[in-house]
């Protein structure tokens, strides 16, 4: 399986992702998405909101503020505990997260590090909000999606009238000044996530959660993640966040060079048995339990999020399942999973073998000549065709020979490329190459796009 730096060379080599402010030496745990790499990213989310709103009944999106109300990140419990313990060295002065600290690191001024006791840091960005910066002003940029889905849970219920169970989907960006940012895109400062939070009647949730756990699995392995590279955990009753009655991650295999096979496997997606703690949390005279018991009634909420149960005449807070998922770990999952080498005339063929929903680029045009004015403007006139009449991403490539073409875009994962010939200006056929079979077949120009939705599917 590839390693993570091939993965990370590929990335800058073909514009898929470049270091954050790059030109300025760069800014830790941030990364910029380049033109391969923005398109894949749009995949990974479009592939994910159709599977889990459009494919279902069931579901609603939603797009809601980073900026908040600071009482949101009060009443949801992130003010008091959202954060990492973390010692520093004394020797170096570096910083480090108390969970994270490899025993067999060096110092840099000595032997072994001289470690402070392990202390909390917030990791929450804290900003202020209009032009006075004091105390009455600070908001923070979200730390998850998911607090925005709670405090609209009543818009989102009165304005479409919707019966549990029901679930609010959102995309978007959150931030954390995790403590020490790492493994390329996998632990970063500003990040996306997939969120869902899916709103059940208490006494349902242990079944909707066995089903939401299925449902995100299938996901993976439906777009190409190999069912070896991806695990099911079940977090033990001590792991448990103390407001979780049960959470699966699932792991894929980001890191195969470890030696001990557990540790190559880390979280891309975990999916929550919440219960209605956040629904108390947020709802006008409801409460919120810290993870020391301590209990801070919520004094300023405005609306009750209740649901009025028609069955039994009653109003009740619902209880909540939340499969939250990572773009950027996701991206890098499939990017990684889909990542071959193979021998081919005694050299290394390098392909992307992306399912072609993903794929950033989903046909690309080639000219065999690019110095014969006709075959060059055929294939220019091929492409604008294409794209016009089907919506994909379509390129027209002449920038070097054929071989070297083909090439390049089994590299970036592109499944068809299509070559106009001499033959092309006689008999109006292409020739149609499968990115991973490499076999050839000749099509009739105004059969092209019937012929190419065949073959990719629904993209
Ligand atoms: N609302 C629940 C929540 O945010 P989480 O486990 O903290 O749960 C969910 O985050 C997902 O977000 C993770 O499984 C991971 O894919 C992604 N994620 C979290 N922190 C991240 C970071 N610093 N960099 C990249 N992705 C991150």
């Amino acid at each position: 399986m590839v390693d993570l730096e091939k993965i990370i060379s590929l990335c800058k080599r073909r514009g898929f992702i470049f270091q954050g402010s790059e030109q300025y030496c760069g800014l830790q745990g941030t990364w910029d998405y380049g033109p391969l790499g923005v398109e894949l990213k749009n995949n990974v989310k479009r592939a994910w909101w159709r599977r889990v709103v459009y494919e279902r009944d069931d579901m609603e999106g939603l797009d809601t503020s980073i900026l908040m109300n600071r009482l949101v990140m009060k009443y949801s419990g992130h003010e008091d505990t959202f954060s990492d313990p973390m010692v520093d060295c004394r020797k170096c002065k570096k910083r480090f997260r108390a969970d994270h600290i490899d025993a067999n690191e060096k110092c840099a001024e000595g032997d072994k590090h001289d470690f402070t006791e392990p202390r909390p840091f917030n990791l929450m960005f804290k900003t202020v909000v209009g032009p006075v910066a004091d105390e009455s002003n600070v908001s923070y940029l979200r730390p998850e999606t998911a607090q925005g889905i709670f405090i609209n849970f009543k818009n989102v219920l009165d304005s479409t009238n919707r019966k549990l169970p029901f679930g609010i989907a959102q995309i978007g960006k959150s931030y954390r000044n995790e403590i020490t940012p790492r493994n390329f895109i996998f632990r970063v400062r500003e990040f996306e996530q997939m969120e869902i939070e899916f709103f059940v009647m208490p006494g349902d949730d242990e079944e909707w959660h066995k089903k939401w756990v299925d449902a995100r699995y299938n996901w993976y392995v439906e777009l190409g993640i190999k069912p070896e590279n991806l695990r099911k955990y079940e977090q033990a009753k001590e792991e448990l966040a103390h407001y979780a009655k049960a959470t699966v991650d699932l792991l894929y295999r980001f890191f195969p060079d470890r030696a001990d096979e557990d540790k190559q496997y880390d979280e891309v997606e975990g999916i929550s048995n919440r219960t209605d703690f956040d629904l108390t949390c947020h709802t006008k005279g409801g409460k919120l339990v810290l993870n020391d018991g301590r209990e801070i009634p919520n004094t300023h909420a405005i609306n009750k999020l209740t649901y009025f149960d028609h069955k039994t005449n009653k109003h009740l807070l619902p209880y909540v399942i939340e499969p939250s998922a990572g773009v950027d770990r996701a991206t890098l999952a499939f990017l990684m999973d889909s990542y071959c080498e193979e021998t081919v005339n005694d050299s290394t063929r390098v392909v992307l073998k992306l399912n072609p929903e993903l794929a950033p680029i989903k046909v690309a045009v080639l000219p065999l000549k690019k110095n014969n004015e006709n075959i060059r403007n055929t294939a220019l006139k091929v492409k604008n065709e294409l794209m016009k009449k089907s919506g994909w991403r379509t390129v027209y490539d002449d920038t070097a020979g054929i071989g070297k073409l083909y090439r390049r875009q089994d590299e970036i994962g592109t499944p068809y490329c299509v070559t106009v010939d001499f033959d092309t200006l006689e008999d109006n056929s292409v020739t149609v190459r499968d990115r991973d079979t490499m076999a050839q077949e000749r099509v009739k120009i105004e059969e092209l796009q019937t012929y190419l939705s065949q073959k990719l599917g629904n993209v």
